[in-house]
């Protein structure tokens, strides 16, 4: 089934200039962008975003990266979309990251990983909906 998951090109990668060059892995997968907006995270932004991990060690360094410089939030579809998509972006840590993924390719660390993306479809749908209206996503 055609499903949707939401992705963030993080703050090292566009410091990098590293946002197209992970869309192509995006799109050489077979994910398409949907909906795709480039934006500098409030820390209320980005501490609503990461609220399930506020009681972890690394919160307040993760809010802090996070708002530092302008990140790409994006909604990419395909089948098996979420799935499909934590598969392209590899382990959370880049050390232990397959080959070919975006995290083994650019990640700097665990904290500076390049991208996040939705770890279930219910996830998706909340976070797809912090940053996007229906009418702005075009499948
Ligand atoms: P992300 O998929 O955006 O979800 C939470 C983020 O916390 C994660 O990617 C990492 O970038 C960051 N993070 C920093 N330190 C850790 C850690 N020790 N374990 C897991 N995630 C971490």
């Amino acid at each position: 089934m055609t499903e949707r998951t939401f992705s963030i090109i993080k703050p090292d990668a566009t410091r990098r200039n590293l946002t197209g060059a992970i869309n192509a892995v995006i799109e050489g997968a077979g994910l398409r962008i949907v909906a795709q907006r480039r934006v500098k995270l409030s820390e209320a932004q980005a501490r609503k975003f990461y609220e399930v991990h506020a009681e972890r060690p690394f919160y307040g360094e993760l809010v802090g990266q996070m708002t530092a410089e302008p990140v790409v939030v994006q909604v990419l579809e395909a089948e098996n979309a979420v799935a499909k998509y934590r598969e392209v972006m590899g382990a959370t840590n880049p050390e232990q990251a397959a080959d070919g993924t975006i995290r083994k390719q650019f990640a700097l660390s665990i904290g500076e990983n390049s991208v996040h993306g939705s770890d279930s479809i219910e996830n998706a749908g909340i976070e797809i909906a912090q940053f996007f209206t229906d009418d702005q996503i075009v499948g």
